[in-house]
């Protein structure tokens, strides 16, 4: 007879076995195309501002380019075996803009359209839901010479992309995002020039970010009329940002940096407005002329989810005085002499501070802005891996995908709505200005050969999976 004072077996077993997500929750990795498609002058696609910058010499760490990359473009079919494998319920890739439109503008290139329709057919015949990234960082390098995101045009050109898109691909492609971290684009892009395409002014910077976001607000009317069933969002990256210390120097060092990689998207994607205090913050630097009337309702058109990319936390303090800022071109127009402070923990080899708790931080902040499901779309870890007897044991990986998702856990306890978590990444990839030297990926990719090897976190990954949690540690 059974004991009514004890809990019923499975709950004992659940118990002990740690954490169960929520049911239905959408487990997947993500990609990028430029990462790892290859094939950059296959089937009639042109180049985009990626293919130009890691061209140029001194851009890319030993001058490595993404002409091969992981070379998917031929190998989806065993790309999305290895997905299947890996019990994947949903992938994330991205669109290359140059494959598919590849003078931005204008005439569609069919192949192009044909490889991303194999793709989305390959994930659907495997039971895996594709999740389409409109753009990635790779804007058409024809774009890029008639001026790039700092100029309006730009925005309407994006949408006229995305109804291409739509069009060939919004019957079997249910979830969309638009841009991909447009902080990164906008401000490594125009601001301090680590990545394409390479420009070094603070306006533009400040321009490109809100070109982008006008981009998106079409991208989304331009989904919605095509595809009224499509569930459509954004994805930003975002950090939690703390002072030093608790001095006002230090505090408003905080709040100015919060305000140009945080709120310079959520306050106008999410309310319609920009943040005041960023406004006056960068007015040695733009009047904000280049907005017009109507584009922060456009901006705001909306949504039915938001993207978060988490990695890591900043920390900052005021400027020493006495001391000149830098003089290298900044990302943080305006604030260029606000101090990033390391704090002595761990870091991954990207040298990013591994701070767990900041992404719980980061999931409750979004939701306070809006009660739309919330998706970590990408969260992930560069390590040094070796290849052992054909092993790749990266248990520091591991135990960083572990600790982020107890805290995506805790956010969902908190009430917050998460529905899905994307590892970066599914591959080993070409790491933007880092090239090749910095492996993110659940599954190693030996560049020479091209042989895949899934690591220790991969095979754990499945198993998280398919028990829908985590285990105890
Ligand atoms: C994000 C990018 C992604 C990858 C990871 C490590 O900022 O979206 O492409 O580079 O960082």
């Amino acid at each position: 007879m059974s004991n009514p004072a004890s809990p019923p077996a499975v709950d004992v077993l659940d118990e002990r076995s740690g954490l169960t997500f929520p049911p239905g929750f959408l487990w997947g990795a993500a990609t990028a195309a430029y990462q790892i498609e290859g094939a950059a002058a296959e089937d009639g696609r042109a180049p985009s501002i990626w293919d130009t910058f890691s061209h140029t010499e001194g851009r890319v760490v030993a001058g490595h380019t993404g002409d091969v990359a992981c070379d998917h473009y031929h190998r989806l079919g065993e790309d999305v075996a290895l997905m299947a494998e890996l019990g994947l319920k949903s992938y994330r890739f991205s669109v290359s803009w140059s494959r598919v439109q590849p003078g931005g503008r204008g005439a569609v290139n069919p192949q192009g359209l044909d490889f991303y329709r194999r793709l989305v057919d390959e994930l659907l015949a495997n039971g895996i839901e594709p999740w389409l990234t409109l753009y990635h960082w790779d804007l058409p390098q024809p774009l890029e010479d008639a001026g790039g995101w700092p100029v309006r045009d730009t925005a309407a050109r994006f949408a006229d992309y995305t109804t291409v898109m739509a069009d060939a691909l919004g019957d079997r492609v249910r979830y969309w995002t638009t841009l991909n971290e447009p902080w990164c684009s906008a401000f490594l892009g125009y601001g301090s020039g680590v990545h394409a395409p390479g420009r070094t002014n603070g306006a533009d910077a400040v321009r490109a970010g809100h070109h982008l976001m006008l981009g998106h607000g079409l991208a989304v009317q331009a989904l919605r009329a095509a595809r009224p069933g499509a569930e459509v969002g954004v994805t930003v990256n975002l950090y939690p940002v703390d002072p030093a210390s608790d001095t006002s120097a230090d505090v408003d060092a905080a709040r100015r940096i919060d305000g140009l990689a945080n709120r310079f998207f959520l306050d106008p994607l999410l309310r319609g407005s920009y943040p005041e205090d960023l406004v006056a913050d960068l007015s040695t630097v733009t009047d904000f002329d280049h907005v017009r009337d109507g584009d922060l309702a456009t901006i705001s058109t909306p949504l039915d989810l938001v993207g978060v990319n988490y990695y890591s936390r900043h920390v900052v303090a005021a400027p020493v005085e006495g001391v000149e800022a830098d003089p290298a071109p900044s990302c943080w127009p305006g604030s260029e002499d606000v101090r990033f402070v390391t704090r002595g923990v761990p870091v991954t080899d990207m040298g990013w501070e591994i701070d767990a708790p900041g992404l719980t931080e980061t999931l409750r902040r979004v939701h306070g802005y809006t009660d739309l499901p919330l998706y970590v779309t990408e969260n992930g870890s560069a390590f040094v891996d070796s290849v052992v007897d054909g092993q790749v044991d990266d248990v520091d990986r591991l135990a960083y995908f572990d600790a982020h998702l107890r805290a995506a856990h805790e956010a969902i306890d908190a009430g917050v709505p998460l529905r899905g978590y994307f590892a970066w990444s599914l591959l080993d990839n070409f790491e933007w200005a880092w090239g090749y030297t910095k492996r993110f990926g659940m599954i190693h990719v030996d560049y020479d050969s091209q042989v895949r090897t899934p690591k220790s976190s991969a095979k754990w990954y499945a198993s998280v999976i398919r028990r829908n949690g985590l285990a105890a540690q």
